[in-house]
This record gives structure tokens, sequence and C-alpha cells, in this order.
């Protein structure tokens, strides 16, 4: 039996999916400590390595298949666009890829002015500003803290992640117009999947399984 790896999301995503994890049967006790700062953890009795990485590099471990499964958000694997199978929509980190900023901006949106658009996903606002809207703009790739730039002047909007919506209303700013859903995934590698089926499939039945039992 070969070693299954999978790549978590660092942060409150990976404890998330620990839980989970744990719900069928794959546990890893000191991934738990979170003060550690380690970032590859062994299941030897379960054949399992887990590692952590940052959000945005988990769907290339995986296309790479320096992990056979990942679990990373929607917003991720639609701005990556990466080679791999999305399996299973895990119902939690739910959040909306949204176009916001102040209210009046929302007539800039109506009459496809060229406008300036900031935001930490350039690949998710191009394709909904071109190929949804057909609306030519300006993109500018920031890397955090996108609210600050309608209000200091770099764009007329943003496209980001609204969750509680409170950074928004703190700020003076409001959803103008809505483009997807986004949740946690759990994504495979194309090769993984053929290599480790019944292991891999094994796992995203017992997956299913649980999340059913949570809705139930
Ligand atoms: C995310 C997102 C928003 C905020 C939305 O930022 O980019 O800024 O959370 O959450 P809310 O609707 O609950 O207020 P994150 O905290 O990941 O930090 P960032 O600014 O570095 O992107």
């Amino acid at each position: 039996m070969g070693e299954l790896t999978i790549a978590l999301t660092k942060g409150r995503l990976a404890y998330r999916t620990l839980e989970l994890l744990e719900k069928v049967g794959i546990t890893c006790e000191e991934m738990k400590d979170k003060n550690s700062r380690k970032l590859i953890f062994v299941n030897e009795e379960l054949g399992v390595r887990f590692f952590l990485a940052k959000a945005n590099d988990v769907p290339t471990y995986v296309e790479y298949g320096a992990a056979d499964i990942g679990i990373c958000g929607k917003d991720t694997i639609l701005e990556e666009g990466r080679k791999l199978y999305e399996v299973i929509d895990l119902g939690f980190g739910t959040c909306r890829m949204c176009v916001c900023g102040p209210k009046e901006a929302g007539e800039l949106l109506k009459h496809h002015q060229l406008i300036r658009v900031a935001t930490k996903y350039p690949n998710i606002a191009k394709d909904y500003f071109y190929n949804k809207k057909h609306q030519t703009v300006e993109i500018i790739k920031l890397n955090g803290s996108i609210e600050l730039a309608p209000l200091v002047g770099l764009s007329e909007v943003i496209v980001d992640i609204v969750e509680t919506g409170s950074t928004l209303r703190e700020n003076g700013l409001a959803v103008l117009e809505e483009i997807c859903d986004l949740s946690a995934r759990v994504i495979i590698n194309q090769v993984s999947m053929k290599r480790e089926n019944a292991r891999i499939t094994g796992l995203i039945r017992d997956l299913k399984d649980v999340l059913q039992e949570g809705l139930a």
C-alpha cells in the first residue's frame, strides 16, 4: 500500500478538515497542536501523510502530484485553473465572491464603463467582466486588504470574498454584484485517481456519507 499525501490549507480550513477526516478514521494527533511550526505530519499506521500549504498553492501541489488529495476553497480552484478533479463540496468555509464598492459605483457597472477593479483574484475578475458581463476593465492585482483600494482611490470597485460582510460594512462599502458561491472542496490528482483508485474512491464515499449524516 502506497502512502497517500493530503495537502491542507493552512489555518482555519485545516482544522475544520481535520475534524472531518477524524470522523472517517483518518487522524493526526500531532497536527492538532496549533503552536507547531511543523509542515509535514505522518500517520504511519494509516499510510497517510499530511502537509500544510498556502491556500493558493494547494491546487499546484495536487496538479503536479506532490499531493494526491487537496482540500482548499473553490476560490483558489477557480483562480488557479489547474488540471485536477474536484470531487466533493465539503459545505464549510462558505462565502461569496462578489464585486463590491461604494454604493454609487453600482452605476458604473451598468453602463459598461472602463473602470479599475482591484483584486487578489485577477483570473476570476477577468472571467467575470470579460466573458460574463462583456465589460472592458483594468484589473489591478493586490495581495490583501482589498477593501482599501476604493477607499483610497486606487480602483472604483473590488472583486473579493465576502463572508459575514463586516469588513464591507465597517468600511462603508457594499456588495454590488454576486459572482459565485464558495466553499471548501476536495480535489484529487488525476494520476493518483487511477493509481490509488480503491483507496481514494473509498475515502470520497466515506466523506460523502459523513457529510450526508450531518445534514440528516
Ligand atoms: C477576507 C476577504 C475580506 C474578508 C471578508 O480577507 O478578503 O477582506 O475576509 O470577510 P467578512 O465578510 O467576514 O468581513 P482575509 O481576512 O482573508 O484577509 P486579506 O485582507 O489578507 O485577504
